[in-house]
């Protein structure tokens, strides 16, 4: 090679390096010590003598023009990765969002709200299964066999002995079961009954259900432990109202009502007709009663020597009330930010 035709070369592969790794690795091929040049320098031993100081100088100043080729190149490449990262607008140092934590179901949160109120009142939360005998859910509480709920047309049945149970009560029937009185027992859990989801239904919703039996118990406790509960859920000042009601597993029964939050029981807000009651100033949460004697005798308690209250309320019922929601389909249709907003 001579000194012509490296120089072509050179300036050839300065101009195909787009970096300073491969300028480098042009500097090191042409110009480093094991490089074409040396090459080129051993061909001044072929020359007379007299021309050999000549010919080192030229090469040597060919050299040194090269290696300024090489250092404006550099400088070249260097410069346009300066400019491209200067374009790039993204600040590095901008706060990502925040993380999404979610937040709990207001479901869940009720029964959370009610499960902490009596077990600090001494109850025990039990848990059971959700397909129950028509015995349990039925015959046991003292539902007589030709009542409507038992009809295929109200209830999911999976055979002829066993359904879907239709609310939280049979619990009372497997705890008092297997435990002797005294006993005193929250069940939060699903209930499931053939209707056809609507603003105030949905097929599957989720009950607490409340027991106590002992000796002596009586009505009192029970309005005492449901007003507590009451003013727990919706403030300490909710007013509470037991109205006289009817269901098969107890009596007395009652329908309790709590005094709407959102109109202070006067059934308006500014002068409108209150969303949250309906106008009625008060809402139902659920049933309650003193423990029929049948159902005692059914578990094999004496009624004689204990006797009990027991309560049933709708934990949507109670979210719907406490968030101002008016339809109950919001809770399983998975809204994003649905919880969120309630928390
Ligand atoms: N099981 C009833 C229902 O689902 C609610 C209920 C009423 C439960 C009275 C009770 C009770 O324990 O004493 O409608």
């Amino acid at each position: 090679m001579n000194l012509a035709e490296l120089t072509a070369r050179f300036r050839d592969a300065v101009a195909r390096s787009s970096d300073a790794r491969a300028l480098d690795e042009v500097r090191i091929a042409f110009l480093g010590r094991s490089g074409a040049v040396t090459e080129v320098r051993k061909g001044i031993g072929k020359l007379p003598p007299s021309e050999r100081p000549g010919a080192g100088k030229v090469i040597n100043e060919a050299v040194q023009a090269l290696e300024a080729e090489l250092a404006a190149a550099l400088a070249r490449v260097e410069n346009a990765a300066l400019t491209r990262s200067l374009e790039d607008t993204s600040d590095v140092t901008f706060p990502g969002p925040p993380a999404k934590i979610g937040a709990i179901h207001p479901v869940r949160h009720v029964a959370i709200d009610v499960a902490r109120y009596f077990t600090r009142h001494g109850f025990a939360v039990v848990l059971g299964p959700e397909i129950e005998t028509d015995a349990n859910n039925f015959d046991a509480l003292n539902i007589p066999p030709d009542h409507p709920a038992r009809e295929g047309l109200d209830s999911f049945y999976l055979r002829p002995d066993l359904v879907l149970r239709t609310h939280t009560s049979p619990m009372q029937v497997r705890a008092m079961r297997k435990h002797g009185p005294p006993i005193a027992i929250i069940v939060p859990g699903k209930a499931y009954r053939r209707d056809a989801n609507d603003a105030r239904h949905l097929f599957m919703f989720h009950q607490v259900e409340g027991l106590m039996v002992g000796h002596g118990i009586h009505f009192g406790h029970l309005k005492g432990m449901l007003v507590g509960m009451c003013r727990e859920l919706f403030g300490p000042s909710a007013d509470v109202r037991f109205r006289p009601s009817f269901f098969p597993f107890t009596e007395p029964s009652a329908e309790i009502d709590v005094k709407c939050p959102a109109c202070a029981g006067t059934g308006e807000v500014a002068a409108v007709q209150c969303r949250t009651c309906g106008g009625s100033g008060w809402i139902e949460l659920g049933g309650s009663g003193m423990v029929h004697p049948n159902v005692l005798r059914s578990v094999g308690y004496d009624p004689d020597a204990v006797t009990g209250w027991a309560f049933g309320c709708g934990l949507e019922r109670i979210a719907m009330k406490r968030h101002d929601i008016n339809d109950i389909r919001a809770f399983i249709e998975n809204t994003p930010g649905f919880a969120e907003g309630l928390a």
